[in-house]
């Protein structure tokens, strides 16, 4: 028997075409997730911060399908050129999904996208364009068959589709924070979706800046699927994922406190831990660079020396990200041109701070 929604769908099929724009942006971890199991399913909760800069337009054009084929149909293009790689990528992601949006076969889809940043900036972009994509495919699902109508319902789906794409995806749904992973102390936090963490923030954090300082552009030696994939047989899995669990909960005390001090050692520990359990992997590996180092030390001797609360933090890569509030600006501005720029890859820094999350256009 058909029910209410296949048949809104079938009388949708054949009267729409139309359009979705949506920008995205990306998310940095201050608690890291590394370590996955089934479908993206993390093995410990992790907590990120959303960015502004960086971000991801994505448009889905669609329209009934006019000739029947196997498959999805698709047309890709990556800052208006066509991209075979990305295209395949995203179809196999699409064809995936088939079970979840079944009407994906019956149209004629065209995706437009493109980054803020450039692509051989060594920033991943998975994060903001598989949450673009995942809003794209909810609002197309909401205009035919009107099933996402409830915004809270609409986020926890397009959370849950990108976290299908690429884990860290799920979080850049929401603005300023969110967090990710089961845990007792976020009550809704789940494994399958990121939650909204905003209401844990003390304000100074939502105008946090996170300024990118590009150690290299290069690809990374070793893809964060592989490096996920190496926890398995970590001898230290286990006591990193308690620690993780443990760390969530303190930080969550520092967010609401506004301890910019307690909330630096926080990241530091949680950037340094994750690279340690890369270089305790069987095979061993390291993303850091020698500059990755020479900066660290260059910071925490800055923060020594003028007791401005800045700290870092890095994702799976040698690019060092630097957090500090806006009260601080001139000063840390003046500390990168002077000390840090000379170390990034053609003096390349991108500015960028805590955001408010994905906008439809
Ligand atoms: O989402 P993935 O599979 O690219 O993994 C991201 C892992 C880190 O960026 C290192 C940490 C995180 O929580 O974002």
């Amino acid at each position: 028997m058909l029910n209410f929604a296949t048949h809104n769908f079938i009388r949708a099929m054949h009267t729409s075409s139309g359009q979705f724009f949506w920008r995205s942006p990306s998310n940095i971890a201050i608690i890291k997730y590394w370590g996955k199991h089934g479908r993206q399913l993390p093995r410990n909760p992790s907590i990120s911060l959303t960015l502004s800069a960086s971000f991801t337009d994505m448009a889905l054009e669609y329209a009934p399908r006019e000739t029947s084929g196997e498959g999805i149909e698709l047309d890709f293009l990556f800052h208006d050129e066509p991209n075979e790689a990305f295209r395949a990528k995203i179809l196999a992601f699409l064809e995936s999904l088939t079970p979840v949006f079944p009407f994906l076969p019956e149209l004629s889809l065209r995706i437009r996208s493109g980054n803020s940043f450039p692509h051989s900036a060594g920033i991943a972009s998975s994060a903001s364009s598989m949450s673009a994509l995942a809003l794209c495919l909810c609002s197309l699902e909401d205009a035919l068959l009107g099933t996402l109508g409830d915004p809270e319902a609409f986020d926890r789906k397009a959370s849950e589709i990108a976290r299908l794409g690429s884990g860290s995806a799920c979080r850049s749904i929401y603005p300023y924070a969110a967090v990710w992973g089961a845990t007792p102390d976020v009550p809704g936090a789940s494994d399958e979706y990121a939650v909204p963490a905003e209401d844990y923030l003390h304000p100074l954090f939502k105008s946090l800046h996170n300024d990118i300082l590009i150690v290299s552009a290069g690809e990374k030696a070793v893809s964060s699927r592989a490096g996920h994939a190496l926890m398995e047989g970590n001898p230290y899995a286990e006591p990193r994922y308690d620690q993780a669990r443990r760390r969530l909960r303190r930080l969550l005390d520092v967010l609401r406190a506004g301890d910019l001090p307690e909330f630096g050692k926080i990241a530091e520990d949680e950037a340094l831990t994750l690279h340690a359990l890369m270089m305790c992997s069987d095979p061993s590996y390291m993303l850091m660079e020698p500059n990755s180092l020479e900066m660290i030390k260059r910071i925490r001797q800055y923060r020594a020396d003028t007791g401005h609360p800045l700290c870092f933090t890095l994702d799976a890569g040698p690019n060092i990200h630097l957090l500090y509030p806006e009260e601080i600006i001139h000063e840390v501005r003046a500390f990168i041109d002077e000390q840090l720029k000379p170390l990034c890859a053609n003096e390349w820094v991108i500015g960028d701070w805590v955001g408010e999350g994905p906008e439809e256009m």
